[in-house]
């Protein structure tokens, strides 16, 4: 198989985390047969220090003819506290989410065993946990009209959803809950917002289609404790666009690592593949940045190529990473590997094809201490 990938690098760590995805990705296309060839696009702070523009319309178009987008990270302190910035690096990503209608965001939620002790929550509580956020991602309080009058001391963000914008989504989220427990938990805030009572009245119109799939309704105060209490009774959750930015981002640490988590974004043009994590400034040219969101964000690339198998190695390689110690300073801060190190045992993973049990000795891996 050819496939063209559009590569965003971005900010902060973005680089150095999308770099190893690159290298897994090539390893893949070694070992399977495929080739993938890499188109470069600037978006953020880079783009803005490199163009003035947070995203250049090259970038737009390198996106459009590519078959799937590889993104890092977007966001630079510089920008974050001065509210008067005309142009802000988010700016970038909210623009090429809606020029190619990713009207879906995927964040899958699972927990490795070996990672149970760095969560915050109990690892009784953490046992059979694997759920996926759909979130809307091009509509409601993000992409509302805003307003600052001029007196500068009222604001507004409006927040308006319309019944077809609702109801793509929850196809998507309803179809994959038919893969998975045909579970569907739709997250609002219907007891106050008139928009959430339109998610409601359509989600419940939307699921006689799929009677197979159970359906309930959370609000989302409620959901964000639920997380914390009880993560592993979701399966599918489905929520509006801000809702969603939040949970995605709380229910990232049952995990014990934000660094850990991949994302897709879908919609009616070329998908987008990043990690969920921000853009870690401090980390950034250190080599100590977790790269596994991006890698296994890249695993959703290939499954949304058909490439299963392809997506399976490149899982197994980064459980088996985990599960012998070969991880980034976040997992451990005692005895870990550096971002390049633990690319090159993925890759070694996937190239020797190995069982699982066997360890590398490569003295040329950087890592800090051996274990
Ligand atoms: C995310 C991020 C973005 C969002 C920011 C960078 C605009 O937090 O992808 O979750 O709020 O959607
Ligand atoms: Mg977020």
């Amino acid at each position: 198989m050819e496939k063209k990938i559009a590569v965003i690098l971005g900010d902060g760590i973005g680089p150095e985390v999308t770099q190893q995805s690159i290298k897994v990705l090539n390893a893949i296309g070694k070992r399977f047969g495929h080739s993938f060839e890499y188109s470069y696009g600037l978006m953020g702070a880079d783009a803005i220090d490199k163009t003035g523009s947070p995203l250049p319309d090259d970038t737009i178009a390198t996106c459009l003819a590519a078959d799937a987008i590889l993104f890092g990270a977007i966001g630079h302190p510089k920008y974050d506290n001065d509210p008067t910035a005309k142009v802000r690096p988010e700016q970038g990503l909210l623009k090429l989410r809606k020029e190619l209608q990713l009207f879906a965001n995927i964040r899958p939620i699972s927990t490795y065993h070996a990672l149970h002790h760095l969560s915050p929550i109990k690892s009784k509580q953490l046992k059979h946990v694997d759920f996926v956020i759909f979130r809307e991602l091009t509509g409601g309080i993000y992409f509302g009209k805003k307003e600052l009058s001029e007196d500068k001391n009222t604001a507004s963000d409006d927040c308006t959803y319309t019944a077809a914008e609702i109801e793509r989504v929850s196809h998507l989220a309803f179809q994959y809950a038919q893969k998975r427990k045909k579970k569907l938990t739709l997250v609002d805030k219907a007891n106050v917002l008139e928009t959430s009572r339109l998610w409601r009245r359509v989600v419940q119109e939307i699921a006689a289609q799929y009677s197979d799939v159970t359906v309930d309704y959370m609000f989302v105060d409620n959901a964000a404790m639920q997380i914390i209490i009880n993560p592993a009774q979701f399966d599918v959750v489905l929520t509006e666009n801000m809702f969603g930015d939040i949970i995605s981002d709380e229910a990232s640490v049952l995990s014990g690592s934000l660094g850990l988590l991949p994302s897709a974004s879908v919609g009616n043009k070329t998908a987008l593949f990043e990690p969920i994590h921000g853009s870690y400034p401090q980390a950034a040219g250190k080599d100590i940045a977790n790269p596994l969101g991006s890698v296994l964000s890249s695993a959703m690339m290939l499954d949304h190529f058909g490439l299963t198998a392809e997506a399976k190695a490149v899982r197994d390689a980064v459980a088996w990473t985990l599960s012998h110690g070969f991880v980034t300073k976040d997992i451990d801060p005692i005895n870990n590997y550096a971002t390049t190190a633990v690319g090159d045992l993925i890759i070694d993973h996937i190239e020797r094809n190995a069982d699982g049990e066997r360890r590398s000795n490569n003295a040329s891996l950087n890592q800090s201490t051996i274990i």
